[in-house]
């Protein structure tokens, strides 16, 4: 695999097992190695970020590569003047062995890949998908819950804008057998592309709290403000804190790829079904795994 743009991209089950594997060592030795010594990635963010950009960059660190990097590529690079996304792409390949890129459009990861030599990873393309990000949430899921067939897995929220959600619903394809409860308002639901592939039993409601008791994974995510305009919908319809948590399954796990903004409260954190900083955590080991499979000699 060259580029990574799309979760679609990991329909290979054996394989995808693979990747958990070697996140999986690299987790249990705190590994650092010198496995992609002489290797440079850029990370190139046109939109804010934490911990994608930070993980990617300590992951390729921790494998003794090294990194330039925008994370603020809108005002602080050649595209305020009005260069073109492909000519910076362009550009940056011959710095680089690998770009790791955010944008604010959907498509532009893609867009990238096709004049880049060196491969692209996608770290969220506007409303599109976020592939590295589902990666990572189907290894903690496997981590926490030890599988990932026969679970019932929800997600909670901005369906229709969620990045995370459009990649993670793709993902959990691979495991056909796990039941996908997709939860949000009417307006906001998931655009049909995403969800047409699927063999998994789905179900679509915009209950919340009727659905907690019959889960065994509760994937929340803000709504996705930044991404449309004039809504009736600018804070999340669905909350989980001290009045709704006590209707959650008392063996699942909470996961919400972060920020969390007022989906779940704080004072859900002490809860011990709270995953999402593990989750956040998970992500320097899963993006290792990868760098080295893109950047690594076979
Ligand atoms: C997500 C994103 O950027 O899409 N953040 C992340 O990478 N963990 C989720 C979000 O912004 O809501």
């Amino acid at each position: 695999m060259k580029h990574v743009i799309s979760a679609g991209q990991f329909s290979n089950r054996e394989e995808l097992e693979k990747l958990f594997e070697v996140a999986a060592n690299f987790q249990n030795n705190d590994t650092r190695s010198d496995a992609l010594k002489g290797k440079i990635l850029a990370s190139l963010f046109f939109e804010p970020s934490t911990r994608t950009r930070f993980s990617f960059e300590s992951a390729m660190l921790r494998l003794g590569g090294q990194i330039i990097s925008a994370e603020n590529a809108l005002d602080y690079s050649s595209v305020k003047k009005g260069e073109t996304l492909e000519d910076s792409i362009r550009v940056v390949t011959g710095y680089a062995d690998c770009i790791v890129l955010r944008h604010p459009e959907k498509g532009a990861a893609q867009r990238a890949a096709q004049v880049s030599p060196v491969p692209i990873i996608n770290a969220g393309d506007g409303s599109g998908e976020h592939p590295t990000q589902a990666l990572l949430d189907v290894y903690t899921i496997e981590k926490e819950l030890g599988r990932v067939d026969g679970l019932r897995i929800a997600l909670v929220g901005d369906l229709l804008h969620s990045r995370t959600m459009h990649s993670l619903v793709q993902l959990l394809g691979v495991y056909p057998a796990c039941r996908i409860v997709l939860v949000s308002p009417n307006e906001l639901r998931i655009p049909e592309e995403y969800t047409t592939s699927l063999k998994n039993p789905i179900d679509e409601t915009s209950e919340f709290t009727l659905i907690l008791p019959n889960i065994d994974v509760l994937y929340m995510n803000r709504i996705q403000k930044e991404r449309f305009e004039n809504t009736q919908v600018s804070s999340s319809p669905y909350v989980l804190d001290a009045k709704t948590i006590p209707y959650l399954a008392k063996d699942a796990i909470i996961l919400d790829p972060l920020p969390r903004v007022d989906e779940i409260s704080p004072a859900v954190d002490s809860d011990p079904r709270a995953k999402y900083f593990t989750q956040a955590q998970n992500g320097l080991y899963v993006r290792m795994a990868l760098l080295q499979s893109v950047l690594g000699r076979a």
